[in-house]
This record gives C-alpha cells, structure tokens and sequence, in this order.
C-alpha cells in the first residue's frame, strides 16, 4: 500500500506446549484492537502473532502425546491460529519457529553478533527452569522464584552472548528514548536492572534437542528466547527486512513478566548485529483469577472458546478491553463478564440500535429522516458526541481502552436519556411533531453511526451489522476516522435489514411451539415490541437461583414424531438424568455420546411431546432462525458435576 505510512505490532509468540487461556487471548486482542485501529486512521498496518515452538518443553509434551515434536508443534499451533479466526483477530503474519524462513534470520542474526564480536564459545552450570526456559539465580533443589516451579541443574558447553558490553549503550538508549519502555512503571524496573549491571548470556543449547541448529557447531541449538524474539524480524523479511519495509516494528505489546526479554535482551542482540531496534515495549498487566495469575499449573485458567461460543466474540473481546486498566492488572470474573454483555451490550449499544431502527422503519419509512432545525437537546447531543471522536482517539493512541470505552457509553447513555426526555413514540402527526420526530431520529442515528465507527477496532462483529442497519457502504473497518464528523449521516439513506446484535444465550430444551415469536434483545422485532423501555436487570441473587453444572451425555435418540428434540439421558455428577433438547435438526445424536455440555439441573420436570424431561441443556442461539450451539468444554478436561457460576 505506498504512500500509506506503515506501521508494524506484534503480540509475543505463544508457546505451544499449551493451549491458549483468556490470559493470551488478552495479548493477542490489544493487538488486534490497535491493528484495526491503525488501519482506521490510515496507517498500512502488519501485525505479527505466532507461536514459539522450540525447547525441551516442547520435547517433552510430545513425548508425552507419543508423536514426533513437529507433528506436535503442527497441531497446536493450527489450535492457536484457529482461535485467532475465531476471535475476529487479524493477524497478518502468522509465524512459527519452525518456518524455514524464520531459522535462517536467527542463524543470520547470530552470524551478524559473532562476526562483531561479540558471541563466545564457554560453559555453563546453573539451576534451569524449563517452564520459563531460563537459568534462575537459585540453589540446586530450590523452585523458580518467577513461576514456583522446580529448576533443574544442568550443565552444558554454549556460545555466550556479550550482554555485559551493552549496559552503556542500553541505558543511553533508554535514556535518549524516554517513551521506549512503556507503562512507566516498567521501565523503572527495566532501568533498575540494566543499572545493577547486566552479565553474559548463553544463547546456545547443547542440552536440548528441539532447537534452530547453530550453523558448523551442532549439537548447539539456539536458546529459545534467542530464537523467539527474532521472530518479530523473520516474520517481516529477515535479512531482506529492508526491502519489505516494516522494520523497525512500532510496538512489541507483550506481558509484564517478559519485559526484561524484550527490553533489553531483543535490544542488546539487535545492536550487536548493527539493526535497528524497536520503537517501544509495551507491557501490559495480567489477568488474574481469584488474585492470582493464570496458569495450567495452578489450575485456574479460563478458556476463551466456551465463552465465545455462548457470547460471541465481541462481548469478550469488549469485556476484556472494558474492565482492564491497560497497563495493570485485572481480575477475569463470570459474573462481571455478564454483567457487561447485559449492561452494556444487549442493554446499551444492543438496544440503542435496535430502538433506533425499529423506531425509523415505523415513523420514516425505513429511510433516515430530514432533520428539521435543531434544538439545544439536540445540540447538546451533538457536541458531546463530536467531542468524544477526538477524547476516543486519543484515549487509543494511549491504548487506554477502558476508558475509551466509557468515553464511548457515556454517548450511548445520553442517547437513551435523550430519547426518553425527547419520546419522539409519543408525538403525533401534525407537521411539526413529524419534523420534531425526524430530527430527533436523525439526531439518535447520526450518534449510532459515530459509536460504531469509534467502536469498531473493539466491536467488529457487531459494529459491522450495526453499519448494514444503518444502510452505510462497505464495512466500518474502512472508515477514515480522520474524516468522522458529526453531521454525515444523509437523510434518505435506506436502512438495512436488521439482525440480532446481542442474543440472549438461551437454553434449548425448550422449544417454544411454532409461531411463537421470540424477540432478542437487540433485535428490531424486540425494540418494536418496547421501543422505550430497556430489558429489565436481575440482581446476581437471581442468577444463582439457576443451578448450572457440566454434564456428560451419556446416550441420545431422536424421539418418534417429534423431529426437533432428541432424548438424552445425561451423567450430571450425582445422577444421570433424562433431558430432552430441541437440537435433533443440527446435531447427530451419536456424535453427542460422551460429549460434556452445560446442565441446568434445578428445573421443575416437564414432558415434551409426551416424554419426561428433567433438566435443560444450554446452547446458544445463533443467527436469525436460532441454530442451536451447545455450551461446552471442548479445551479443558472439566469434572462431571462442576458448577457453573
Ligand atoms: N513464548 C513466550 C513469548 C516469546 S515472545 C518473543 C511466552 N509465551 S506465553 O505463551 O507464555 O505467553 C505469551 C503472552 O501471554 C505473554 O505476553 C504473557 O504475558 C501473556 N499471558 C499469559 N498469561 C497471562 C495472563 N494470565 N494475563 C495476561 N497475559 C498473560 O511468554
């Protein structure tokens, strides 16, 4: 794309002797927020994402699963890259360090370091830890002290890298780039560090196996983290980086626990080979369950598939970015993560649209009315919304997406006590109330049509239904948020069909007897239905009146005369239960045999077509005629039994 600037991001590459966690998953969305962002404010914009292959981790897991470590790494990085797809992330370089591509920028990158002298051959004992893949300064028999794991003492022949040459020009680097190392915070700990004086560094393995062979001295295979960070290079040309262009990248968004890696190791490796370095680091907090970090090996992780498949990918996409000040750490909650979708999404954006276009299909015709004179309400309107474009952009450009977000839904609110101190519903026919109507119509579009833009980098699923509704071309993706205006919204514009932007998740074991209309919030059928009136909240004592736990399915038979619902009988833990699901038109029923699905086991028994249910299993509803998807654990082996909370 010439004459575009360009801009370059990268996520950390993930390991994948796991799967991905909502803990990764928030890496991975920041990034893909600020691509989309960039891309809306003009930028040529690659962003980087992969997974880190090497390591006797890796070697083991696969011995472990039996299969040779290549066909290990395959799988699980298809794992990764499919949820990717699945969370609307927009990777554009997807690298692995098993490319060919890549293991020939790290044997150059080493080439360059050696030929400048500073890479030397030695030897080296130390206490390992193999889960963070680096030597820790503890005692033989004592645990990490960054993950709590037992390290192992190893002792092999390496190629040591001169870290200890690069202290000087590190902290002059720092300090002729005040902005290099980001949140503040970090940087001080970075500076603290390097300060306390920086020693030499073994970037060779002899131990391990599972490595990029270091060209004429096998068995040396690069140490991983020599390997990883190159990634960021070999996934924009390599040694032709200059040809490509996108190097040096613009920001490495990574983990507060790896800002030493890529605040001074990937810099010192890079001005040892004569490169240019990175413009920033910047680090952002964790995701914490029950105050402490998530982990495979403390058992708290979250897994983000579950999630998306009930919610769908913006409400955690939203959820994420919403409640996490960037920069420090957040708490993941189920309760909280609801409280937002209903709130904020079904309740708010969800409703304001539905509302929107359910009242101009109405009063308009299905066409954006002629706004008449405007009124200082209207007015008011008008400037808080044209005000928020620039605070949003801002807040954006500082990736403070939090408060971006309620930048954004303080819009959203006054929209709502707009309309309902305006109720355009209750004005009547004569000329001026259709004027008023029209202007207040026009007013509440044109700020549905700003939200949108402004939420798009966040929202991108349902922003680009909310921008069909409105009847705007091409997608929101395309938008030149340099260019958005309070004002653009043409009268006339012919509004799209509507869909359902924020389905409720509904259980399944009930399906309402044909006819029966089943508006969604967020739905035009729904709005229409109450145009003023925003669903009703329950306090979070209601919630847990519903007794939800995971269930096995056990056996499943179609039900003679009834070509909707199957009849399952279902392990919840302390006994199997008879369920009947209204699924039989999307699902197999031998296929369901073992599979693990939400229960909601306090149900009053009920008979279906004459056989007895007792139980539902929850599924969400998806698109316009509500194809059932089962909730499930398909990435975590969960207990039989386990409550959902
Ligand atoms: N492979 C290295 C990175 C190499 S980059 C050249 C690695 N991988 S990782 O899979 O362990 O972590 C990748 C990213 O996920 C890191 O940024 C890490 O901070 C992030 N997260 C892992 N768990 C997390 C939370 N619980 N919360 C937020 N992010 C966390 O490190």
């Amino acid at each position: 794309m010439p004459g575009k600037p360009k801009y370059y991001l990268t996520t950390p590459i993930y390991y994948t002797n796991g799967l991905p966690h909502i803990g990764h998953t928030y890496s991975t969305i920041v990034c893909d927020t600020v691509r989309r962002y960039k891309r809306m404010r003009g930028y040529d914009v690659v962003m980087t994402t992969g997974t880190d292959e090497h390591g006797v981790n890796v070697e083991r897991s696969a011995k472990k699963a039996g299969v040779p470590e290549s066909e290990f790494v395959a799988k699980m990085a298809a794992e990764w890259r499919a949820l990717w797809d699945e969370l609307g992330v927009q990777g554009d370089e997807f690298i692995r360090t098993t490319d060919l591509k890549h293991a020939h920028t790290v044997q150059w990158l080493f080439k360059l370091c050696r030929e400048n002298d500073f890479v030397y051959p030695g030897h080296y004992t130390g206490q390992y830890c193999i889960y963070d893949n680096a030597y820790v300064d503890v005692k033989p028999g004592e645990n990490c002290p960054d993950c709590g794991r037992p390290t192992e003492t190893v002792t092999e022949a390496n190629f040591y890298f001169k870290l200890s040459a690069f202290q000087k020009p590190l902290l002059d680097w720092y300090a002729k780039h005040p902005d290099f190392i980001q949140p503040e915070a970090r940087r001080n700990e970075v500076l603290s560090f390097v300060e306390g004086g920086l020693r030499d560094l073994s970037i060779t393995r002899t131990t391990v196996r599972w490595g990029i062979p270091v060209p004429g001295e096998e068995p040396h295979v690069f140490y991983v983290w020599y390997d990883a960070l190159t990634a960021y290079l070999s996934a924009v040309g390599g040694p032709n980086y200059e040809k490509i262009g996108y190097w040096p990248a613009d920001v490495h968004l990574v983990g507060k626990e790896i800002i030493r890696f890529h605040a001074v190791y990937w810099p010192a490796f890079l001005m040892a080979a004569g490169l240019p370095l990175p413009k920033q680091i910047w680090a952002h907090g964790w995701l914490l369950m029950d105050s402490a970090k998530m982990s495979k090996s403390l058992g708290n992780v979250v897994r983000p598939r579950p999630i998306v498949h009930v919610l769908g990918m913006d409400a955690l996409r939203y959820y994420l970015l919403r409640e996490t000040v960037f920069g420090q750490d957040g708490n993941f909650s189920y309760d909280a993560l609801v409280q937002r979708y209903n709130s904020d999404l079904a309740n708010g954006l969800g409703n304001l649209a539905s509302r929107t276009a359910a009242m101009i299909e109405k009063n308009g015709g299905g066409k954006v009315p002629k706004p008449a004179a405007l009124q200082p309400q209207d007015t008011a309107l008008a400037t808080q919304a044209q005000a928020a474009i620039g605070q949003v952009l801002e807040l954006y450009d500082n990736l403070a997406f939090s408060r971006a977000l309620e930048e954004i839904w303080s819009v959203i609110a006054a929209t709502d006590k707009y309309l309902t101190t305006e109720h355009p519903w209750s004005l009547g026919e004569n000329d001026a109330d259709q004027q008023r109507r029209a202007t207040i119509l026009w007013t509440t579009a044109e700020v549905l049509r700003i939200v949108t833009a402004l939420t798009h980098p966040v929202l991108p699923e349902s922003t680009t239904k909310v921008w069909s509704l409105l009847g705007q071309p091409g997608q929101p993706g395309s938008i030149a948020l340099d260019d958005l205006r309070w004002g653009q919204l043409a009268p006339g514009t012919p509004l799209g069909k509507s869909q359902t932007l924020f389905p409720r998740p509904s259980p399944v074991t009930t399906p309402a007897p044909p006819g029966t209309p089943t508006p969604a919030a967020g739905s035009t059928a729904a709005a229409a239905a109450a145009p003023q009136a925003a669903p009703e909240k329950i306090g979070i004592e209601d919630f847990t009146k519903v007794e939800m736990r995971v269930g096995q399915i056990k056996t499943a038979e179609r039900i003679v005369g009834a070509d909707k619902l199957l009849k399952l009988t279902v392990d919840i833990g302390t006994e199997i239960r008879q369920i009947c699901a209204g699924i039989a038109q999307y699902y197999e029923p031998e296929k369901l045999i073992g599979r693990k699905v939400a229960v909601v086991v306090n149900l009053a028994p009920r008979k279906l077509r004459g056989v007895e249910s007792n139980g539902m299993i929850v599924a969400a509803s998806v698109g316009p005629e509500g194809r059932p998807v089962l909730a499930g654990f398909p990435d975590e082996d969960v207990e039989i039994g386990a409550r959902l909370k």
